[in-house]
């Protein structure tokens, strides 16, 4: 089945079929990545918006860097030089970046919609680089993406979700992603950051952390999302690291070849122990390098490139 869509908005709205297209076309790109030519020819003459409203690191820099790789022209629109400070509103600039003639925009924005406001309102495909609390799916293909090169297939695999899920839009990813890749999704941190109601998205939502990491393959630790969150889930952070923080005693609950994921920025000694995050257990690293050629995937895909050609064209 070929790739249809001009927008990536939404885990929840793609199908499996889908998900294993983005996968099957970020391997070979991921195999560009290693030569000394990195380049491919694929988005020559097309020019990449980049349009950030949120700080980001990871997923701004790989963005940029995988336009780059696909030899497309990449702006990187920095919102605090830009008109937004005069008040003009988001609906303004998209479209005044589509009169300019861009091809692509890549949106990160506090406010959950706005990707898909966009995708509604343009001409020109839309792919969210996060969205208020609601999703990041390029962040849970990537995610997806290295699990599956540890586990060749998810179908089954005990993977824990541990820490501030409620205002977690990458959980929320990453939930639609697992369970469509048949795996087995706990979701475990404190009540007030982990409701029951998610067990409606067909995972199991645990309060007691030793059950929940007992045999797991994957744990997958959130930050705190401070800049989400308007009032007090827990006492303190000292508190949350005493009660729900991954250290060397309880990541021995895992599995012996369990391995531990974070979409980062991390709070070394908050939700993980520095020690832990630099171990060899941990994969946060090459979450990072593979999320360049997810990155590459989505930009090819929505580009309206075939998976098929994504081989032809490096
Ligand atoms: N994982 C992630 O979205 O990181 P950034 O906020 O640095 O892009």
């Amino acid at each position: 089945m070929p790739w249809n869509r001009r927008n990536l908005i939404a885990i929840e709205e793609l199908s499996r079929a889908e998900i294993d297209q983005v996968h099957a076309t970020a391997a070979v790109f991921k195999k560009t990545l290693q030569r000394s030519m990195k380049k491919v020819l694929a988005l020559r003459g097309k020019t990449i918006v980049n349009l950030f409203f949120e700080p980001s690191t990871r997923t701004r820099m790989a963005f940029e860097m995988a336009a780059k790789r696909l030899s497309a022209d990449v702006i990187s629109f920095d919102a605090n030089a830009s008109s937004t400070t005069k008040g003009e509103t988001l609906r303004d600039t998209a479209q005044n970046i589509q009169a300019l003639n861009a091809d692509m925009i890549v949106l990160r924005h506090s406010a959950a919609g706005s990707p898909l406001y966009l995708s509604r309102l343009l001409n020109i495909p839309v792919i969210n680089a996060g969205d208020g609390a609601h999703e990041h799916p390029t962040q849970a293909l990537l995610d997806t993406f290295t699990m599956l090169e540890h586990f060749g297939s998810l179908k089954g695999r005990k993977v824990v979700i541990l820490g501030d899920v409620l205002f977690s839009r990458v959980a929320r990813s990453n939930i639609w992603a697992l369970t469509k890749l048949e795996a087995d999704v706990t979701l475990v941190g404190p009540s007030t950051l982990v409701p029951h109601w998610f067990s409606d998205l067909g995972v199991k939502v645990s309060y007691d952390l030793k059950s929940a990491l007992a045999d797991a393959e994957v744990v997958m630790l959130l930050r705190i999302q401070h800049e989400r969150q308007t009032s007090s889930h827990f006492p303190s952070l000292g508190e949350y690291t005493s009660m729900f923080g991954l250290n060397k005693t309880r990541a021995s609950w895992l599995n012996p070849k369990a391995i531990i994921m974070h979409p980062g920025p991390i709070n070394r000694g908050v939700e993980i122990d520095s020690d832990l995050a630099d171990s060899s257990r941990s994969v946060i690293l090459e979450q990072v390098h593979n999320g360049l050629a997810v990155r590459m995937a989505a930009l090819f895909l929505c580009s309206g490139g075939h998976p098929e050609a994504a081989s032809a064209s490096v």
